[in-house]
């Protein structure tokens, strides 16, 4: 397994992070927010946005997943819901990438159903180029190319998570 040189340096990461925050604040200006991470990728992301985003917030989290491996695997699980009822809110769903797009769409309708006063998506990171199904992103940290990437809450078979910045994953063979 080969770790290559970063893709995004932490002092990328953190200036993105500060612009997004920022915008974010100003969207929501005179709102409350309730701000949803799903889990387990987007863990360092999200604590490292909402520490900077000035608007009163709660925060909820919600575990799902459908990769397995480097492949998603199509089918979402949920792991564990929300514990907040999302009835009449601002929620703010909190991601770290989105590839496909099936994971996000599939958590999008099951909240949407479920009537929140508006649902906005904010991705750390975009894999474009692989998009299966659509759906809207408001915020956006960062486009990157077609390659597994690894760090910064995003693993590989659950390691690399807690490097700091973001760096292309290869499997030696
Ligand atoms: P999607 O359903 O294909 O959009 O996949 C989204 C989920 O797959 C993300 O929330 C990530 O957890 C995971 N994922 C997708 N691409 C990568 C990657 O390059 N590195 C690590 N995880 C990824
Ligand atoms: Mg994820």
């Amino acid at each position: 397994m080969v770790i290559g040189k970063p893709l995004l340096t932490v002092e990328q990461i953190q200036k993105r992070v500060k612009e997004l925050a920022q915008k974010i604040s100003e969207d929501y200006e005179g709102k409350e927010l309730l701000s949803v991470a799903i889990l387990r990728g987007a863990f360092m992301f999200f604590s490292d946005i909402v520490k900077l985003i000035q608007v009163p917030m709660d925060i909820d989290f919600l575990i799902a997943s459908s990769y397995i491996k480097t492949e998603s695997s199509g089918e979402i699980r949920v792991y564990a819901d929300l514990r907040e009822d999302i009835k009449d809110k601002d929620v703010l769903l909190i991601e770290d990438i989105v590839d496909t797009g099936l994971t996000l769409s599939y958590i999008r309708d099951m909240l949407l159903a479920r009537n929140p006063a508006s649902l906005k998506i904010c991705t750390f990171l975009d894999k474009k180029e692989r998009r299966k199904t659509d759906v809207p992103l408001d915020y956006v940290g960062f486009e990157v190319p077609d390659e597994y990437v690894v760090g910064y809450g995003l693993d590989y078979e659950n390691k690399f998570r807690n490097l700091p910045y973001i760096a292309v994953f290869k499997k030696s063979t």
